[in-house]
């Protein structure tokens, strides 16, 4: 039986969860639900990143010991995904001891395979980024991502050798043995590999404590960074699964992901994942979410208000997965009003009502999907799976206004049953092709089909 292994980026649990996590954890449901119904075994893996300065901080400014604090913020992740409706099969919590353990494994293989020393890093550390930073890459000082002053740090570290693996990685990516996408995200990984020479990379720290313990040297914690890589070995069934058919994760973490993850895979002799993708950045006004710019978009509020559907399809339908995207609360409105309250609402409540009143018997039946769709969604094309699947709704509204069934019940009955067995048709079309997009709407959908208990799917807000 074929296998589907799907990650996720496990989230940081310094904040709480916003609309950008949500986003990436939404998509990949979506190709989780849509592997599954075509019987292939899937593997949907999410979690959380608990260690390191930044969460350590967090728990600090909250008066809270780490493992208290990183505790009461898992459960506000793993709510969030429950109240999205997000179908995963492992959360790895990276304080897991399961986890930490393996991570200490791949480690001590690490080091058998001579790809680690010892020495000493001094430089620029952002903790925004939990990354040091080379003073060419700051502005006046400070970190060009988080806007915050680097600290200047010197302590004992050891290094992996991630210098070796240039070319290696160069050539992997480049003959599409392990595929980046979209393109843009892709080449930019390429020139990075072919202009800057890459430098081994610090695999622990000294002066942090919130952290897996360095197997060896126990004075150090494994860098957060690669504890985090590693989750993607120490789920349930992760490495029966390995590799990885797709790591979905955000474009600011490519790097992480399309050059030091790789090197470590080969320096371990395991295979490399087939694909990354990285999607694109949400900002809310053209604004980076922040909590000082108080304009963090709780996904909790809107699921409550919209409901988990339509703040599935809003996300998929409004941006292209590849590129980033402005939030906006009046677009999300106006989605909900437009296309699922008029639009597919009234589709299916008009025909379905007609079906009722002219006791028309429903022979239609369709267990197919929309052509077409299914390549979109393989290829992450969530917005033109969905543009598909809204013309056929709207066009199926359009026909029944110009047919105006309601004459034809006069006159014939027959021709009038034919039409609504048409529409119904769509309209079972429609809720399959919908299902992993909107898996709560495509189930009402049919059983209203079944049960002609017609009620409003979108109510008006
Ligand atoms: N912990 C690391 C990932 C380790 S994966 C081995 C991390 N965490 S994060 O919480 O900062 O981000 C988690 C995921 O959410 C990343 O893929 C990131 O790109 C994504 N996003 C975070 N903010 C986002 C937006 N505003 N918009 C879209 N995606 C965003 O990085």
């Amino acid at each position: 039986m074929k296998k589907f292994y799907l990650t996720t980026a496990i989230d940081y649990v310094n904040n709480l969860p916003h609309i950008g996590h949500a986003y990436e954890k939404i998509a990949a449901d979506v190709l989780a639900r849509y592997w599954r119904s075509k019987k292939i075994k899937v593997l949907f893996q999410t979690g959380t990143d608990e260690h390191g300065l930044k969460i350590a901080k967090a728990a600090k400014a909250a008066k809270k010991s780490p493992a208290e604090f990183v505790s009461q913020m898992v459960s506000k992740f793993e709510q969030s995904w429950k109240n999205l409706d997000i179908s995963y099969d492992n959360f790895v919590r990276t304080t897991n001891p399961g986890h930490q353990k393996k991570v200490q494994d791949y480690l001590i293989k690490l080091q058998k395979a001579r790809v680690i020393y010892r020495g000493v890093y001094s430089g620029f550390y952002c903790i925004g980024c939990e990354e040091y930073k080379t003073e060419s890459e700051l502005e006046q000082g400070r970190c060009p991502i988080h806007k915050k002053t680097c600290e200047k740090v010197s302590e004992a570290v050891y290094f992996f050798q991630l210098s070796k693996y240039q070319k290696q990685i160069y050539e992997i990516i480049k003959s599409g043995k392990l595929k980046i996408e979209p393109e843009s995200r892709c080449n930019e990984v390429l020139s990075f590999l072919k202009k800057e020479k890459l430098k081994d990379i610090a695999i622990s720290r000294s002066r942090v404590s919130w952290g897996i313990p360095l197997p060896w040297d126990k004075k150090h914690t494994i860098y957060v960074w690669v504890d985090a890589l590693f989750n993607y070995l120490t789920g349930n069934h992760s490495q029966e699964y390995w590799p990885a058919d797709l790591h979905i994760i955000g474009k600011d973490i490519i790097r992480f992901h399309g050059i030091i993850w790789p090197a470590m895979l080969l320096a371990l002799k395991l295979p490399l994942p087939k694909k990354i993708f990285a999607h694109g950045y949400l900002t809310v006004s053209g604004e980076k979410m922040s909590k000082s710019l108080g304009n963090v978009i709780d996904p909790d509020k809107l699921v409550e208000k919209y409901g988990a559907d339509a703040v599935r399809y809003f996300l998929l339908r409004e941006f292209s997965f590849g590129a980033d995207g402005d939030f906006s609360l009046a677009r999300l409105e106006e989605r909900y009003r437009a296309d699922l309250a008029n639009d597919l609402g009234n589709l299916v409540q008009r025909v379905l009502k007609m079906v009722q009143k002219y006791h028309v018997k429903i022979i239609a039946k369709n267990n197919q999907g929309l052509t077409g769709v299914e390549k979109d969604i393989e290829n992450l094309k969530f917005k033109t799976a969905l543009d598909k699947i809204w013309d056929i709704v709207i066009t199926a509204n359009q026909k029944i206004d110009q047919a105006e069934p309601w004459n034809i019940a006069k006159k014939d009955p027959k021709k009038l049953a034919q039409f609504l067995n048409q529409m119904v048709s769509r309209i079972i079309l429609v809720a399959n092709t919908l299902a992993p997009f909107m898996p709560e709407t495509s189930k009402e959908i049919s059983i209203q089909v079944q049960t002609l208990k017609i009620k409003p799917i979108f109510a008006k807000k």
